[in-house]
């Protein structure tokens, strides 16, 4: 099937606290979602990205978008939640997919996703008839904490796994997984997936793909795409 990429970006950024959503913040000179859009755009097998915005945005339109501009399609169909905003964008783009095409859901606030990664995704997946996502083993050790702030027990990390995106499935698939609207608890597309009992397979990503959440993310960022020559 086909591949087009999904972009939500539709949230506020509360956690970054800049005057405006930290999509929209600089980085080496754009806003951070053009490089997070240009990391999937730039890719051949991907035929388009959809950019799911907020109907208020207006940081859009006043974003030099030239070189991405054949292949992108804004669409303000955003949500409450990311949830929201993933399933109003698929059905926003229902009419030009079949049911075993692939959606690359991807975080407008992850500009640093590789090449090397999206290609390793797509063609670890290709003939898998649900999908995964890029993920890396958890460094850190776990705690589970108790309500009043002690550990209750340590949990065994090998197992363990950090979610990022892109999160790539089949359309029929997807839009099935987010269907319901109970969005509580769904804080990625595998998720909603798992809720329909499927396995979403796990695709090791070798290069930086962090999210940028907090201020000094940014700084991050510009040294990782700095060391890449973009
Ligand atoms: N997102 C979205 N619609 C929402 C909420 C989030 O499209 N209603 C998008 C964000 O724009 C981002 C991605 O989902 O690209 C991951 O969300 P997150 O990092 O949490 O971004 P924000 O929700 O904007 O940040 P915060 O949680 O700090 O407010
Ligand atoms: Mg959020």
């Amino acid at each position: 099937g086909k591949c087009v990429g999904l972009i939500p970006a539709a949230g506020s950024g509360s956690r970054m606290g800049a005057a405006c959503p930290k999509q929209y913040l600089p980085l080496l000179g754009r806003p951070v979602l053009f490089h997070s859009v240009a990391a999937m755009a730039r890719l051949p097998w991907i035929e388009r990205v959809y950019v799911v915005l907020s109907p208020a945005d207006q940081d859009f339109v006043q974003t030099d978008w030239r070189g991405l501009v054949d292949k992108i399609v804004p669409l303000y169909v955003g949500g409450e939640s990311r949830a929201e905003t993933v399933r109003n964008g698929l059905a926003a783009i229902g009419h030009d997919l079949t049911e075993m095409d692939w959606v690359l859901v991807h975080d407008a606030a992850r500009p640093c996703l590789s090449s090397n990664d999206l290609n390793r995704l797509l063609s670890t997946l290709q003939d898998d008839p649900v999908g995964g996502l890029l993920a890396i083993p958890v460094a850190d050790t776990i705690k589970r904490a108790s309500t009043d702030g002690t550990v209750a027990v340590t949990v065994a990390r090998d197992m363990l796994w950090q979610a990022q995106t892109p999160q790539m499935f089949r359309y029929g698939v997807l839009r099935r997984a987010l269907a319901s609207g109970a969005d509580a608890g769904i804080t990625d597309e595998a998720s909603a997936v798992e809720k329909l009992g499927m396995a979403p397979r796990l695709v090791a990503a070798q290069d930086n793909n962090f999210k940028v959440t907090y201020a000094q993310d940014l700084l991050l960022a510009e040294q990782v795409l700095r060391s890449r020559g973009l």
